[in-house]
């Protein structure tokens, strides 16, 4: 009789915590890790060789908009053909739950959900969805802001009254205490514009006495950032919980200046003890929904899906302008609803943030996209083979780190992020030799390379052949293990 249920040989182990690699085995019983070192005298039913090949715990993609795929496509390709185990939704203030809405909802809402996927009168209803029919990764979900703003006032173009941020704190009350692990915010979005930094602090308060964290899209990632950082750890220090900076990135064009400033002020605030992290994707181009003010403030702009013309997708705002004879603003109003892609970073400022060790990786992907942002399917990849072997700017143990125990400590991932004895078996066999991105902006739908097995709960969901068969997922967080 075998002694356990699965063993990974011979691989070198990369175990999460920085440490420098090792040769190991490595035995999975159930959900577990039960073994890790030398176990040659020891069998398993099933036995993978895993020479030449690097074991990790399996990524953790800390900012997602995943929200309806998890529920609905649950077999979640994108993710787990690049190794991510575990995707933390509910960014950027847009979330599923709790709302109902019978048509197509406003932007950014329409980034995660169309006409009937907001149909959760409570977070708990979602909750329950995810539990019912579980996807193939875990799950972390996060109650929106923005969400709860569309759901609870009339008009969301001013302040919330006392009223409606009493209704707001007791949803977000709710939604922690059906499994949520936090509460996010986009500032810089129309439903949350006009709010008021202390209607954050009390909803914010809410999520961390339930030992959540706050996760915030700011008001600006533009010339005023400077006044959108102190925002965020005011906010952390006044309902007393741990900040995530979302897609840490600054816009050059329009002050050349700002990424040096933005990281400086980010490390002059966390030395004085402010307990503050931020994620970060490994791309140049932004992407999001088609808003005029956005288009507005950047250099080239590629549509990558309009409902009114979905014949300009996949094309460049500027030729589209051009074509109509209009200017850049109004065939962005005539685009819209839509979705783009916004270039104008810098190749250096990307290389800072993927190497900071202030930092998690994030991929910001937004899979309800027609033509999404390449993150979406080549984020992990992407930094351990172009930044970490290929451009040589820091070794894999110190990127992986930040995309396992770093990440799943940030959010209360008990027992996730690490490959040791007792940890819940979500792991990785990747060849560092080949494993590199394969999605572009040209073809952005295509699974990543070198990644050879893909454990979530001790179940295979991913190899080379492509889905496993397994749906191990579980919904993960501060409350739920
Ligand atoms: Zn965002
Ligand atoms: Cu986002």
């Amino acid at each position: 009789m075998s002694e356990h249920g699965i063993i990974l040989r011979g691989g070198e182990v990369i175990d999460g915590t920085k440490r420098l690699r090792f040769v190991a085995d490595v035995a999975i019983d159930d959900d577990r890790i039960a073994a890790v070192g030398d176990l040659s005298d020891s069998t398993a039913e099933t036995v993978i060789d895993a020479t030449g090949r690097i074991v990790c715990p399996g990524f953790v993609d800390v900012h997602t908009h995943d929200d309806r795929m998890l529920r609905d496509a649950g077999d979640m390709t994108p993710k787990v053909s690049q190794g991510v185990t575990t995707v933390v939704a509910g960014n950027c203030g847009i979330s599923l739950a709790p709302f109902v809405a019978s048509e197509r909802p406003t932007e950014p809402l329409d980034l995660v959900g169309d006409q009937g996927d907001y149909r959760y009168p409570t977070f708990a209803a979602f909750v329950d969805d995810l539990t019912r029919q579980a996807p193939a990764c875990n799950a972390a979900v996060m109650v929106g802001h923005g969400t709860l703003r569309v759901a609870t006032m009339e008009n969301t173009q001013r302040p919330a009254t006392a009223d409606e941020i009493a209704a707001m704190k007791a949803k977000v009350g709710e939604a922690m205490a059906s499994g949520a692990c936090g509460f996010s915010t986009g500032l810089e979005y129309p439903p949350a514009r006009k709010c008021e930094t202390e209607e954050v602090i009390e909803l914010a308060s809410v999520a961390a006495r339930a030992g959540g964290i706050y996760a915030t899209h700011m008001r600006s990632y533009h010339v005023n950032a400077r006044t959108s950082y102190d925002e965020a750890a005011r906010i952390g220090r006044e309902a007393a919980i741990p900040v995530v900076i979302s897609h840490f990135h600054c816009h050059v064009e329009d002050n050349p200046g700002i990424c040096s400033e933005a990281l400086g002020w980010y490390e002059k605030s966390r030395a004085a003890g402010a307990d503050i992290m931020a994620d970060a994707y490994p791309y140049e181009a932004s992407s999001t929904s088609i808003l005029p003010e956005f288009v507005e403030k950047r250099t080239r702009t590629l549509v990558t899906w309009s409902k009114p013309h979905p014949e300009m997708n996949g094309r460049d705002l500027d030729a589209i302008a051009a074509e109509w004879g209009v200017d850049r603003i109004e065939a962005a109003n005539r685009l819209a609803p839509g979705g783009a892609i916004y270039f104008g970073r810098d190749e250096e400022n990307v290389k800072r943030l993927m190497t900071h060790p202030g930092i998690m990786i994030g991929s910001d992907g937004i899979p309800l996209q027609r033509h999404p942002h390449p993150r979406l399917w080549g984020t992990f990849p992407r930094v351990l083979g172009h930044y970490a072997r290929d451009l040589g700017l820091m070794e894999m143990e110190d990127a992986i780190h930040r995309m396992t125990a770093a990440s799943a400590d940030r959010f209360g991932l008990k027992d996730r992020g690490r490959i040791e004895t007792g940890a819940l078996a979500d792991i990785v066999v990747f060849d560092p030799a080949t494993i590199i991105d394969k999605a572009d902006f040209m073809d952005p739908e295509q699974p990543a390379a070198g990644i050879d097995h893909v454990f979530v709960n001790g179940m295979e969901v991913w190899n080379t052949s492509g889905h496993a068969g397994a749906s191990p997922g579980r919904v993960v967080g501060q409350r739920l293990a």
